[in-house]
């Protein structure tokens, strides 16, 4: 039998083979792959040997870069160093509105920062292996094993670490292994379940969950929605958004349904399921935890991404995830986007700012394939619509009460 265990000596033999006395630079991501590999080097090699690296894009959630090091330290882990390249990865995004193509600029940003630290560390010191918390699903994806095709390619299979690879200077000790297993071997070595059980977090953070447009466009009243939601005693009503992720195609022009109106989870999943199933035009519905909303005063604005956009997010975020915890329910739900959209209701702020909407997107899952929209208490859920309602800008705040599919996960 598989007995995580016994194994991690295994593991740890292992990496002081490979090390074979050279230092290991180790890329940390704060993802449960690369903490539990990084726990394994840490218990395998001397501190001196071991250093973590972390490249900070910017797209990270509120102080994630400080908690990762503050976990890292009261485990007893060597110190990690923070690269900030936040600037570099915000130009990338200069003027950019599509998501793939968010996603094109970022990925590659991503390859050349590590290329260059690969030859600051070869300057540094020439004695020395890069490790990195690739497992198993990361090769199959990418179309590594043989015969495969590729789904997509991780960033921690390009060809300079298939370079690294053949010059015997890196180390994976986890490649092998699935999800599941590594999470195993993490409670085999003490680590505390919020290293362990963390939700997942795409690559490109809140790039990808701070959406942009080119557009603008008025909420558009429709006679089918609106009939479902009268039978509910709900108002309902379309608004016409661009980028925002539907199953195979995540950049045409997509038709989110609003709807408005007291109404029990139970009310909420079954209107939810009528519009998806009745209307393809529309892939998504949010329910507005606001009192009321004036659909005449719904306007979707143009907007790009900026710092300003990304921090205050960043804090919608924050506040949800708080607000989460502080119930208990943070294990509850498999993921919790929060998503920032360019619509705005009613007038301009007093800074000349366009105000924005905020989406709560908490989901149940067993591995991102399917999704099911989250039954937490709307209690709760109005505690953080209202929470974020204080933050300058923001306008609305809505709940996603859509499944995957029709809709995917994330808005891009
Ligand atoms: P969707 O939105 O496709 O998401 O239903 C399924 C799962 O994949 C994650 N996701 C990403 N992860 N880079 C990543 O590393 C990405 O570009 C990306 N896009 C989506 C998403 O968070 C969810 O867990």
């Amino acid at each position: 039998t598989w007995n995580p265990a016994s194994l991690k000596d295994k593991l740890i033999e292992q990496i002081r083979v490979t090390a074979a006395g050279r230092k290991v630079y180790f890329l940390v991501s704060g993802g449960v792959d690369s903490n539990v590999a990084y726990a394994l080097c840490a218990q395998a090699l001397p501190p001196d040997q071991l250093e973590g690296l972390y490249v900070d894009t910017g797209f990270m959630r509120k102080n994630e870069s400080e908690q990762l090091r503050l976990a890292f330290a009261r485990l007893g882990l060597p110190n990690i160093r923070i690269i900030d390249d936040s600037q570099r990865f915000l130009d990338a995004m200069q003027g950019i509105i599509d998501p793939e193509e968010k996603r094109q600029r970022i990925g590659p940003l991503f390859i050349e920062i590590q290329q260059e630290l690969v030859g600051a560390i070869e300057h540094e010191n020439q004695n020395w292996v890069l490790g990195q918390g690739t497992i198993y699903p990361d090769t199959i994806e990418s179309g590594g094993t043989a015969g495969a095709e590729v789904i997509k390619t991780h960033h921690n299979r390009v060809p300079m670490i298939a370079e690294l690879a053949a010059q015997n200077r890196l180390l994976e000790p986890l490649q092998e292994f699935y999800k599941d297993e590594v999470r195993a071997l993490g409670e085999a070595l003490g680590l505390p379940q919020d290293l362990i059980n963390r939700h997942p977090f795409p690559g490109p953070g809140l790039a990808i969950r701070t959406l942009c447009s080119d557009q603008h466009a008025k909420a558009m009243p429709h006679d089918g929605i609106a009939g479902i939601c009268r039978e509910f005693g709900l108002h309902g009503c379309v608004l016409p958004l661009k980028s925002v992720g539907v199953q195979g195609d995540n950049r045409s022009y997509k038709n989110v349904a609003m709807i408005s109106g007291p109404a029990a989870l139970e009310t909420l999943s079954q209107v939810s399921t009528r519009i998806t199933n009745g209307y393809q035009e529309v892939n998504r519905v949010v329910y507005g935890l606001d009192a009321a909303i004036d659909f005449e005063a719904l306007r979707v604005h143009d907007a790009l991404l900026t710092s300003t956009r990304l921090d205050v997010l960043r804090e919608a975020d924050a506040i949800a995830h708080q607000i989460l915890h502080d119930h208990g329910l943070e294990h509850q739900v498999w993921q919790f986007p929060v998503v920032l959209i360019p619509v705005s209701h009613g007038a301009e702020h007093p800074t000349g700012n366009q105000g924005e909407t905020v989406i709560l997107r908490p989901i149940y899952s067993v591995d991102g394939m399917t999704a099911e929209f989250a039954k937490l208490p709307l209690p709760v859920l109005q505690e953080m619509a209202q929470a974020i309602r204080q933050l300058p800008t923001i306008d609305l705040v809505g709940f996603d009460i859509s499944n995957k599919p029709p809709a995917t996960i994330e808005w891009e």
